[in-house]
């Protein structure tokens, strides 16, 4: 292998461009370049010898034949992959699977360049944690990092390299069903969790062998779709974007997201795929980024009918010029490319670039030194499911959990007692639809249902007794008579009720947020016979709990948690864990109140209950059911002597806030101290409350913390209507508390 090593050394550059037009290179070629003291120049001098189509082909991801994500199916990826044609797959994985195709990228191809396996890995990938959404409502950062490299160590170990995750999309209309993707409504703690998503994915390095590509999607405000419909327009100005919708982004490629997807959406009238303001303007000159564009699943073909494209081509070439380098499914950069490199229409040096930003990735990975790196059977079996995943699965998934209403502290129940239960409701059994939406290789008889996991913890199996009452959805009320029996035989009655694991996610909106079916009627139902009820939420985006809310004594929101969902859940109705999870975004009171978030911008005419002519509804009050931030405890934590260092900051001295927090009741507790600005005089109207820092403390019973948070002048910048960001001196106002309608204030001056 030595000499032939030595003779392409000694070739140069110029010897293999001039040779590579009379040889097929094949082994001799691939042998030069993977070798393990890699030439300097890896992927220039491969593109200098790369045909135009196998350039495109590298600017060309097909899905493999074994998930359908989207409308269409490309029976022939394997004769693509064969002819060099196609560069990246996506839903193949497996190491045995990933190892056939790849098999064929570098035996049978001409220049043996390796292919990269993308996949959906959005909150794990055999072993499922909470979605996204769930996962936020931890605050816990760490942990939240944790369960990305859990899914990162699983994933490339069945032969992937890529995901198309974190989702970061801010979105403040529960209706929009992929809400369950992302970290919910706030910007700030959606660009902390973006970060640490990202780090998670990609590890420390992307060549360790269990660090994974992530994919910052869906660029940009995908989030914001009109009347919370999937894929519908998005129409917003420059400031509400650059402050609210942007930074998560940001956030997820300065923390080193190697790949950005464009979005559906249009964004200032042109759809995303073909938007220069945002691929080029944003993307590449003001944030720097130096990694690949791919877009959503065929989204440049869907700019024909966003109509702003003739046709497929034109498209294509939209999509091109803005700076797409990777085309997802929709072939167009397939069929239609060659033709208008050669005839001019576009240039080759865009191509190179694409192509270049494509292979450095390839490179990083390690793939050009081992293709088969990732696919490692062996690995594979060790690493799926292993006990220490599922640990960290739980760990996630009961810190996930909100506690929403206890009253007359009716939770932990006591398992000790010997008390009667009946759980009754349409989620009680189920292990499917914990697995929430994709949920990429999991299987739902991985799953521990709510069921299995109260019975690991009763002693006595008798003592539970399970009736499923109703299904999710549907008219059918057959089963309340035999939920309503169980009922009254029990002492307590817990109630696992919510959505099905697809309601939410992508193409999944709800035009009406309260629990589908017969659900209410059936809470009702057993209500009216007057014992306790504790009811168990499993849904993929905030609810219209109000008549939960009354006909319940206590509410946990569970989301759907994963693998180890029935286990976390009883973890916390049994007081093994003391709940601290926080809502991520508001749940309204009704539907009329959606769009709805904490953030609000102050008007003229703030509320005010004798005047009519104040921001108001005459049919519904302004506050939602639950806020943002908002979540109990078994304990209670009290908030005091609120201080700060300093009444003036200026641009270079920062200010040092402070907050007593003590646990007053008697069991330990975590909880989410968050602190909230209010910009009381400035140039453009403020929100109302803007959340600018959190931490998550443990205090044990009667135990008393002092939180400290800095806050300097960068972090009061906002977007002025040049679109520009700047800090403006004025008076601040600051609450601290644990959630965002905190009324513990203090106040300070910002001066130039
Ligand atoms: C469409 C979805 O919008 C996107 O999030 C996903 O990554 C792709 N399909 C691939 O499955």
């Amino acid at each position: 292998m030595q000499p032939k090593i030595t003779f392409f050394r000694l070739l140069g550059l110029g010897g293999i461009i001039f040779l590579s037009h009379f040889l097929k290179f094949d082994q001799l070629f691939r042998q030069h370049f993977t070798a393990a003291n890699q030439p300097v120049g890896l992927v220039d001098s491969l593109l200098s010898i790369m045909t135009l189509e196998e350039k495109i082909g590298q600017m060309t991801l097909f899905t493999s034949d074994w998930e359908l994500t989207g409308p269409t199916l490309r029976a022939t990826y394997k004769e693509d992959i064969q002819n060099g044609r196609c560069g990246a797959i996506f839903n193949a994985h497996t190491a045995a699977y990933t190892r056939e195709l790849q098999k064929i990228a570098v035996n049978e191809t001409r220049l043996g360049i390796p292919l990269l396996f993308g996949y959906d890995v959005i909150h794990g990938y055999k072993t499922i944690f909470p979605i996204p959404l769930g996962e936020s409502a931890s605050w816990d950062i760490e942990a939240i990092e944790k369960s990305a490299r859990v899914a990162a160590d699983e994933s490339t170990a069945a032969g992937l390299h890529w995901t198309f995750a974190p989702m970061v999309d801010v979105s403040r209309d529960p209706r929009w069903g992929r809400v369950a993707e992302g970290a919910g409504e706030d910007h700030y703690l959606g660009a902390k969790i973006a970060a640490a998503r990202v780090k998670g994915f990609q590890g420390d390095n992307l060549k360790d062998l269990n660090s994974m590509l992530a994919c910052v999607k869906h660029f940009a405000a995908y989030g914001a779709p009109q009347a919370g419909r999937d894929y519908h327009s998005v129409d917003m100005s420059e400031m509400t974007l650059r402050e609210i919708y942007l930074p998560p982004y940001k956030a997820a490629i300065d923390a080193g997201a190697k790949s950005v997807m464009t979005s559906f959406n249009d964004v200032f009238g042109v759809p995303a795929t073909g938007n220069t303001f945002l691929l080029k303007q944003i993307l590449r000159d003001e944030w720097g980024f130096d990694g690949f564009v791919v877009t959503d699943y065929t989204s440049i073909n869907e700019m024909v009918a966003h109509g702003v494209a003739a046709n497929e081509a034109d498209a294509g070439l939209m999509a091109a010029k803005a700076g797409v380098d990777m085309d997802m499914q929709g072939a167009v950069y397939y069929k239609y490319l060659l033709q208008q490199v050669r005839s001019g229409q576009i240039s080759m040096r865009l191509i190179d670039e694409s192509v270049k930003r494509i292979l450095k990735i390839k490179e990083d990975l390690g793939l050009f030194e081992d293709p088969f790196r990732y696919c490692n059977a062996e690995r594979e079996k060790q690493t799926i499911l292993s006990p220490a995943n599922r640990a960290a699965a739980r760990d996630v998934a009961k810190k996930s959990i909100v506690l929403l209403k206890n009253q007359g502290n009716i939770l932990p129940v006591d398992v000790n007692k010997g008390q009667k239960i009946a759980l009754i409701g349409p989620l009680a059994e189920t292990q499917k639809e914990l697995l929430g939406s994709w949920s990429a290789a999991g299987f739902d008889t991985d799953c521990v249902s709510l069921k299995s996991g109260l019975l690991a913890q009763i002693k006595n199996p008798s003592l539970l007794q399970v009736v499923k009452g109703c299904n999710i959805n549907g008219t059918d009320k057959t089963g309340f008579n035999a939920a309503l029996a169980a009922a009254k035989k029990a002492d307590i009655v817990i109630m696992a009720l919510g959505e099905e694991g697809l309601m939410s996610g992508e193409a999944a909106s709800r035009a009406d947020i309260h629990l589908p079916g017969v659900q209410e009627d059936l809470l009702k139902a057993v209500s009216a016979l007057g014992k306790p009820i504790i009811v168990v939420l499993m849904n993929g985006r905030p609810l219209i709990l109000d008549q939960v809310d009354m006909n319940a004594q206590a509410m946990l929101e569970t989301w759907f948690l994963g693998t180890e969902g029935g286990n976390a859940i009883a973890d916390v109705l049994f007081g093994k864990y003391n709940p601290s999870g926080k809502l991520p975004m508001t749940f309204p009171k009704n539907m009329g109140q959606i769009p709805i978030h904490y953030n609000v911008k102050s008007t003229g005419r703030p509320f005010d209950a004798v005047n009519k002519y104040t921001s108001k509804y005459l049919d519904s009050p302004n506050e939602p059911l639950y806020p943002f931030g908002f979540g109990l405890s078994y304990t209670q934590f009290e908030y005091s002597s609120i201080a700060l260092n300093d009444k003036i900051m200026t641009k270079n001295s920062p200010v040092e806030f402070s907050v007593v927090v003590k646990n007053m009741g008697a069991v330990a507790g975590e909880e989410v101290v968050q602190l909230y600005i209010r910009d009381v005089v400035a140039s453009v109207t403020r929100p109302v409350r803007e959340l600018k820092r959190f931490e998550k403390i443990n205090l044990k019973a009667g135990e008393q913390k002092t939180v400290k948070f800095t806050l300097s002048a960068n972090d009061l910048t906002f977007y002025n209507p040049q679109n520009l960001p700047v800090w403006e001196p004025g008076a601040f106002e600051v609450f601290i508390g644990g959630n965002s309608l905190a009324t513990l204030k203090t106040q300070f001056s910002l001066v130039r």
